[in-house]
């Protein structure tokens, strides 16, 4: 059924409220396959998790909001099982289905927003974990020959935040299920990142499951990060710009303490949460839109700001963080 006018302030996590002048939800993949039947060559706007997206104005494309919902195990043996979970699941919520059957992979990605249909897309990260470590697939309905397509892991072509489908395949496919691997013993543990082997020491946990795992990254992401529930936001707003290492060493002479990751021989990843932070940003604000007082790197809405005002901010910023640093900053967000 489609309904018009409608606002998408439920469905963004940036609570941003834009009107779609027509939307549709769908809950089976036959639903969403006669959906765009019904509406050939018409241009769509599918809305997933609405956490990864920044609307700076009204929607004139048909809306297709996706709910497509099931969790099954697909295969296991004795080491791995192999779950299959359709696109519209709340990822934290499959997070935690996996945690209570003791499925190792996913606990370092526990409590960030979005659904799961959406995870390949982005390569979510953590924690020294990315979805390409446990992904062994996903289907995909190619819009224009409405047939489902699998992409294995490598066809995705993943990368940091990237992968095909925000490439040569975007706006080509709706993604309706992922599979990920998990392991059901000889669970593969990731604490190197310091700020989890602090947490857990100061949770008192000396050998820890992957349950004590997924804790310590829920109070640390609790502890910085905003609750989309209460204050609009869309996590990080900018990827870490990965830059030479001519330029990361001529920082480094005037910046001691910048924080920084080795890529490889020649390529240095700076937190752009930092280059943010000393441009003097961190907890600016104007009007309702602002960046988060914990973590730079995320962009707020406190209330009624508009689209185009957090836009603007982000601009702002990568202007000021260009003039000092001579870093562009990429959006990780989409904005429309
Ligand atoms: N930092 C600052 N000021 C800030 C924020 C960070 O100086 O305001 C410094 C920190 O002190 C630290 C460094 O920057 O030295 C890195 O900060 P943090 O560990 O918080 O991680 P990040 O690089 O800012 C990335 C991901 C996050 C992910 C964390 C943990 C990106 C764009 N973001 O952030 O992902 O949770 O690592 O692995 O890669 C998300 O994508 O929405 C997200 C939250």
């Amino acid at each position: 059924m489609i309904q018009e006018n409608i606002s998408l302030k439920p469905f963004n996590t940036f609570g941003l409220d834009v009107q779609a002048k027509r939307f549709a939800q769908v809950s089976s993949l036959s639903a969403l396959q006669h959906l765009i039947q019904s509406f050939p060559n018409e241009p769509y706007f599918v809305l997933s998790g609405g956490s990864n997206m920044l609307l700076t104005h009204d929607i004139e494309q048909l809306v297709i909001k996706l709910n497509i919902k099931g969790i099954r195990i697909v295969e296991e043996n004795e080491d791995f099982v192999w779950v299959e979970s359709q696109a519209s699941e709340i990822w934290h919520d499959f997070v935690l289905w996996t945690l209570e059957r003791d499925y190792g992979g996913l606990e370092n990605l526990s409590l960030i927003p979005g659904h799961v249909g959406t995870t390949p897309v982005q390569n979510i990260g953590a924690y020294g974990v990315e979805i390409k470590d446990t992904m062994v697939s996903c289907k995909a309905l190619n819009i224009k020959t409405l047939e489902v397509e699998e992409f294995a892991n490598v066809d995705c072509q993943f990368d940091y935040r990237e992968s095909i489908f925000k490439k040569t395949a975007k706006d080509q496919y709706i993604i309706i299920s992922v599979i990920y691997r998990l392991t059901k013993r000889n669970h593969v543990l990731h604490t190197n990142y310091g700020i989890i082997h602090s947490e857990l020491e100061k949770m008192g946990i000396t050998t820890p499951t992957i349950q004590d795992i997924s804790r310590a990254v829920i109070a640390i992401r609790s502890s910085k990060l905003p609750n989309p529930a209460e204050i609009g936001n869309s996590g990080s707003f900018f990827k870490n710009p990965i830059v030479s290492k001519s330029l990361f060493d001529n920082l480094q002479k005037k910046y001691a303490t910048m924080p920084f990751y080795l890529v490889d021989e020649e390529q240095v990843k700076i937190p752009a949460g930092w280059l943010i932070e000393t441009s003097g940003y961190k907890g600016y604000r104007i009007g309702d839109a602002g960046v988060h007082s914990k973590q730079a790197l995320v962009l707020v809405n406190y209330g009624n700001a508009q689209g185009i005002e957090l836009k603007k901010l982000a601009e702002t910023i990568q202007q000021e963080v260009f003039a000092i640093f001579s870093i562009h900053l990429e959006a990780e967000v989409n904005i429309f």
